[in-house]
């Protein structure tokens, strides 16, 4: 159980002024941990904090995690450990830009959903003790996150331990890149010379992080997960569609202009088009994005990627039976547009979810739409089954369309519109996706 013991207790000989501080303590499988009580960001409310718990053993590099040893004395858990190794992939005509990160190369046997699947069990076991609900987890997650949020909704059909999930601009039902081929992993123990060792498992793992990062940076390799069928399902909309899937509401959404920040610099639609859609359908992609301007490849790139993969997981969601809710997070505030003219960019909803926009230059419609959207998430959370505050697709709830540099003025935070009005588009890609053969054959997805 959560229980608290006091700060001078514990320190001896400083007493902190304020008797509010005392330090929570909790105790889980593996020992006691010690935290701080602090309040958030927007709120002056005391809460406990326990940060860098070791869920896991230290990991031995492209190994699934191991049970940490239990650890004797209390566990100070007041800051964060360090963050993994990440790669960082960048074009030339934006290096100051990050445009995504992804985690290290997972070993060929596909166990990138280990960790999580480890750290998800970790909770059920474990956040009673911080009088947590085991029972009332919800998992959310952004861009590549909510990728990993679809591959354990489409990958736990039995006993998922979460009953809701959200999933903010990304899912992994339309992976444009799918494979049941390690094919990163190889070329990288090529152009490491780890072809000429037993196993190449050992000879990457003997190679400085440094050097494995660099180089997978440099030739900007990609780290799809490799189709196992097991953590990652290589048809997960069939899944889906035939509902062998988790049996939990889900709450999805998108940006109204995903893709302006990941396509800083590109000014030829045709190259880029070519670049990323199969030969046979080049042209009928063309045809509706026409204008040969950083404008129309962006637009192309927020609907390929983002707008039209997340429509129709949430159309088929709800046509198999799982209570889905939709989002389109559309306003622009002059503070957070890190570069002119992104207006709602990929990752611009995720400071308003937190609170943690930047203080500075923040409007009123700016805290208020915060506050909005927290309530919402909230409500879906401790909820799923009454959702966020408006209805189940086909409505789609615009948030923030009154307000921002780009609003109707009206100040309005929410407006409900039907998903007909925003997939006008979507068509064609239903088409593409099945070209690229992310979908299967025989795919019955509306
Ligand atoms: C990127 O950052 C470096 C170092 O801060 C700076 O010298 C360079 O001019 C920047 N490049 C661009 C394109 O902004
Ligand atoms: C791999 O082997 C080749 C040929 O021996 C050599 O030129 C290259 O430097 C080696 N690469 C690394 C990363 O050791
Ligand atoms: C890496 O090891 C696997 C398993 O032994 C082997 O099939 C593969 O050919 C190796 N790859 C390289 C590039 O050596
Ligand atoms: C996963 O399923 C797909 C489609 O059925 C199949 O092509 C692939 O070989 C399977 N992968 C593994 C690792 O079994
Ligand atoms: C549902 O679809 C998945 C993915 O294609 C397939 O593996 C599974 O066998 C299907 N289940 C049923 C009951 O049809
Ligand atoms: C745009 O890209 C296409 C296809 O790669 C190429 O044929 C064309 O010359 C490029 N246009 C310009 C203006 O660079
Ligand atoms: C989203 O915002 C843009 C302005 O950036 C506006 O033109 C568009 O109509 C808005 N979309 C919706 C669905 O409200
Ligand atoms: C989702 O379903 C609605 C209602 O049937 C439809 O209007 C909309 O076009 C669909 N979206 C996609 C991407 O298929």
């Amino acid at each position: 159980m959560l229980s608290h013991l006091f700060l001078a207790a514990l320190f001896g000989a400083e007493i902190i002024a304020s008797t509010t501080l005392t330090a929570p303590t909790a105790t889980i499988d593996s020992g006691v941990v010690i935290g701080i009580a602090t309040s958030l960001i927007g709120s002056k409310v005391i809460v406990d904090k326990f940060l860098g718990i070791p869920f896991a053993a230290s990991p031995t590099r492209f190994a699934p995690p191991a049970s940490p040893t239990s650890w004797p004395w209390p566990y100070e858990a007041t800051q964060f450990g360090p963050a993994c190794i990440q790669q960082f992939n960048y074009p030339e005509e934006s290096r100051n830009l990050t445009i995504y990160l992804e985690n290290t190369p997972p070993p060929p046997a596909g166990e990138r959903f280990l960790d999580q699947r480890f750290a998800l069990a970790w909770v059920q076991r474990n956040i009673e003790a911080f009088n947590g609900d085991p029972e009332k987890v919800t998992i959310f997650g952004e861009s590549a996150g909510a990728g990993s949020v679809d591959t354990l909704l489409t990958a736990f059909p039995n006993n998922p331990p979460f009953r809701a999930g959200i999933m903010q601009s990304g899912q992994a039902s339309f992976n444009i890149n799918p494979t049941n081929e390690p094919t990163s992993w190889l070329a990288l123990s090529a152009i490491l010379n780890c072809t000429s060792y037993a196993s190449n498992l050992t000879c990457l793992r003997s190679i400085p992080a440094s050097a494995l990062k660099s180089t997978i940076e440099h030739m900007a390799l990609p780290w799809p997960a490799v189709n196992d069928n097991v953590t990652s399902p290589r048809y997960s909309e069939a899944a889906r569609v035939n509902r062998s899937v988790a049996n939990v509401p889900i709450l999805t959404g998108t940006n109204g202009n995903e893709a302006t920040i990941l396509t800083v610099g590109e000014t030829n639609v045709t190259a880029f088009i070519e670049n990323w859609v199969p030969q046979q359908m080049i042209q009928s992609v063309l045809a509706v994005y026409t204008a040969n301007d950083p404008d129309s490849i962006a637009n192309f790139f927020t609907d390929y990627a983002f707008h039209c993969p997340a429509a129709i997981v949430a159309n088929d969601s709800q046509a198999a039976g799982f209570q889905t809710w939709r989002y389109f997070f559309n306003a622009s505030f002059a503070n957070t547009q890190v570069l002119p003219n992104l207006k709602a960019y990929h990752g611009a909803e995720i400071d308003l979810v937190f609170g943690t926009y930047p203080k500075q230059d923040s409007t009123e419609d700016e805290e208020r739409l915060s506050q909005s959207m927290q309530s919402a998430w909230a409500a879906f959370a401790k909820n799923p089954n009454r959702g966020p505050g408006w209805n189940e697709v086909p409505d789609v709830a615009v948030l923030g369309p009154g307000v921002g540099i780009y609003g109707d003025g009206t100040g309005d935070l929410r407006k409900i519109v039907h998903a007909g009005s925003l997939d006008g588009g979507c068509g064609l890609f239903r088409k593409l996706f099945e070209a690229i053969g992310v979908a299967a054959a025989g795919y019955t997805g509306e």
